[in-house]
């Protein structure tokens, strides 16, 4: 609910329990005054406390009122080299070589419903369940007009920030920085949550207190990174899964950003989020307008559970675009880790036999069917099928598999190139290479320059002709390699800090189209695994390949962090074969079958070569999955422990909406001879019910499960687990 108080400009924006404020000051300055948990009916700009501060400058207008200053107040959109010294939100060039931005309140306006800017992805919402709010600003002298955009959904306390900066004069300005929330604290005593670490290791959360001075997580890497995710959350000292203040920050992008907080010498706090300012220079011609990634907020006054499960609601009902959107999707079956590139149609149509037979519904053919691909030196940019691997082509193979009664899938790797490629043989300049040097390659291969409609184009007629040559229903979207030497034909000198956005606004846009052409396919982000799981490909990719580790251990660590932000129904998720191809290791396959189901589930192994008593496991586990389909994809997730504090397991529960309904999942570490005695205590659950466990005449009442706790078995081996079905009596 948007709140206007016009006559003193105070904008508070409600969410079912939180309260978001602004307020126009007396000299149009946009300040923010509050965001916490809801307070109805209170202008919150009291809380604001100004005294003479030395080295703190005043603005002019405010004459010899030494009281004022910029650098002391809280700023809903901070500005630069006017007199708040502390982490700008923008930053312009202006033609006389000036970087100041001085940002003045101009007015506003509401919107009905939430869109998505154009090209960019987005939260969306009708008007019946989103509201948008704007406002403007602006630099006078400047002639420069910026939009702040808020989009609320009322229910799941989430708030999306957007920005706009339009050109309104009459000379060319360069835009050198433009961030997409900035949001200000009257404190800072918060720890900083992060998710980091590296390719086969993503997303572990790292946690510490805010210090003086400016702590930042970020990517140049022209991808949003395996190194640094970009959602960060800011939160008391003390919270935890179950209380304490906690405030996400989503952004929704997929290339270099930064995510920076910076402590003030008043202790107050600062977070400035979007694009990175590294090698990022726009140029607005008079008239022309820009728009910043969306900044998506959920403030929980009651921990970090209550936080995730609003990110997942509003993910899964305002973000995704899934063309299984009310329906099961099919468990799938991959051949990477059974064949990687030595295979044949034969051996293919063998797989996608056995896995039939065990109840799955999708035959994914991954990389090395087209061009000279028998390796990863070779091949990509040529999308045509190797007729000596599948001699019937692709449709013949598609049509082997239908017939068994599955879906088709395939994998691309659309913008990337080897030089071993006609492609590259007849294209080499529609590569990012910076003239006169030779371009570093990454896994053997080189980045076509997505910025240009042109090699867009083609490359997009290139995959018009497979998926509509075939029966394809899914495609698995990869990219295995960093942006380097970003350097662009189609943009002239002065424009070459666009590249790396532009980069990124190619890919949405060939996303975009394949989505409008292609509804019914579903498409699978990847990239390297996880090094582009962001809210910016949820947009496009209702799914993503959560991490190229498939070991079940690992995986507990990699689920764990990711679930912060982004529901299970969007983290693909294979069961492989033991021992595991990244680290050797065994576990038993009922534990990877209970890890994998915590996401879009699948199997990535030989399945021909699995025993009797393997298939059978495994058309329990897809009849298991199948069967608490709803329940895994759209019931609550809850944390119960953390793979990085206990070693004796690892737990979390999904519960259903209407909390008649729970399984909870359990998975134990290394063996111990004397165990000791474990009791989980549940979430989520209605206290007044009793829950039969299992189909059994074992019953618990929901308060006894949640306070006291369940009684956790002993049990015998490494990484064994157990998975439990809790269902309401009556
Ligand atoms: C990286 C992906 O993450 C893997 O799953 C697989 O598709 C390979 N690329 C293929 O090259």
């Amino acid at each position: 609910m948007i709140v206007l108080d016009r006559e003193n400009r105070i904008f508070t924006l409600h969410t079912l329990n939180t309260t978001y404020q602004m307020k126009a000051d007396q000299y149009n300055v946009l300040l923010h005054t509050y965001y916490g948990s809801r307070i109805d009916g209170c202008d919150l700009s009291a809380l604001i406390q100004c005294g003479d501060r030395s080295f703190t400058p005043n603005p002019n207008e405010a004459g010899s009122n030494r009281n004022y200053s910029l650098d002391v107040m809280p700023q809903e959109y901070s500005t630069c080299g006017v007199g708040d010294f502390r982490s700008p939100s923008v930053e312009l060039e202006l033609k006389n070589g000036s970087h100041t931005v001085d940002l003045r309140y101009k007015g506003f306006r509401l919107e009905k419903g939430k869109c998505p800017s154009e090209g960019l992805p987005g939260f969306y919402g009708t008007e019946d369940d989103a509201e948008t709010l704007v406002i403007l600003l602006k630099d006078a002298a400047a002639q420069v007009e910026i939009e702040l955009h808020y989009g609320i959904f009322e229910n799941y306390d989430l708030i999306t920030r957007a920005v706009r900066v339009v050109n309104q004069g009459t000379d060319e300005i360069r835009l050198c920085q433009c961030a997409s929330l900035c949001l200000d604290f009257l404190r800072d005593d918060m720890d900083l949550l992060t998710f980091n670490a590296r390719h086969l290791m993503e997303r572990c959360p790292d946690r510490g207190p805010l210090r003086p001075g400016i702590l930042s997580v970020g990517s140049v890497r022209g991808i949003s990174s395996h190194q640094h995710n970009p959602f960060v959350i800011l939160c008391d000292h003390d919270a935890d899964e179950d209380k304490g203040m906690c405030y996400g920050a989503m952004l929704l992008y997929s290339g270099n950003f930064e995510a920076a907080v910076e402590c003030s010498q008043f202790e107050n706090s600062r977070l400035v989020m979007g694009i990175h300012p590294y090698h990022f220079c726009w140029t607005l011609e008079p008239r022309q307008a820009f728009t910043a990634p969306e900044a998506a907020m959920v403030c929980s006054p009651d921990g970090f559970g209550q936080m995730s499960c609003q990110y997942h609601r509003a993910v899964r009902k305002h973000l995704l675009r899934d063309p299984y959107h009310g329906r099961q999707k099919p468990v799938l079956v991959n051949n990477w880790e059974a064949a990687y590139f030595d295979f044949n149609a034969d051996r293919l149509i063998d797989i996608a036999r056995e896995a039939a037979a065990l109840g799955i519904g999708l035959f994914v053919m991954d990389d090395g069917w087209f061009g000279t691909r028998n390796d990863d030196n070779s091949g990509l940019g040529d999308w045509q099928v190797n007729m000596e691997k599948l001699p019937g082509g692709l449709e013949d193979l598609a049509l082997h598999i239908k017939n068994l009664g599955m879906k088709f899938g395939i994998w691309m790797e659309p913008e990337m190139v080897n030089e071993n490629s006609h492609l590259y043989r007849a294209h080499p300049d529609w590569v990012l290479h910076v003239p006169g040097r030779a371009p570093s390659r990454g896994r053997g291969q080189l980045v076509l320059d997505f910025s240009r409609r042109d090699v867009r184009d083609y490359i997009y007629e290139q995959m018009k002709a497979i998926l509509s040559g075939a029966d394809i229903s899914y495609l698995k979207w990869d990219m295995n390699r960093s942006l380097t030497d970003v350097w662009s034909a189609g943009l002239s000198a002065q424009r070459q800090g666009e590249v790396y956005h532009r980069y990124v606004l190619g890919v949405y846009d060939l996303l975009e189209r394949l989505r409008h052409d292609y509804p019914h396919v579903l498409i699978e982000g990847c990239c390297g695994g996880g090094g582009r799981f962001d809210g910016g490909m949820l947009y496009y990719t209702p799914q993503i390949w959560c991490s190229d580790d498939t070991d079940a251990i690992d995986r507990l660590r990699i689920q764990y962090g990711t679930s912060f932000c982004y529901p299970a129904c969007t983290v693909g998720a294979h069961v492989s074969a033991v021992p595991n191809e990244q680290n050797g290791r065994v576990t038993p396959l009922n534990t990877r079958g209970i890890t994998a189901m915590n996401g879009a589930f699948g199997y990535e192994m030989d399945l021909g070569r699995c025993t009797m008593e393997e298939k059978n496991e495994i058309r329990r586990q897809v009849k298991n999955y199948k069967i608490h389909y709803d329940l895994l994809h759209y019931g609550d997730y809850y944390r119960l422990s953390s793979p990085y504090q206990d070693t004796a397991y690892t737990a979390w529960e999904q519960v259903s909406p209407d909390q008649r309904e729970a399984l909870v999942n359990v998975v134990f570490g290394c063996a111990d001879t004397v165990p000791l005695f474990c009791t989980l205590r549940l979430k989520g659950l209605d206290p007044a019910l009793q829950y039969q466990v299992d189909g059994t005449d074992s019953f618990y009442s929901g308060k006894a499960l949640m306070n006291a706790g369940y009684p956790l078995p002993s049990v015998q081996g490494d990484y064994t687990a157990l998975q439990i079905y809790l269902r309401a009596a009556g």
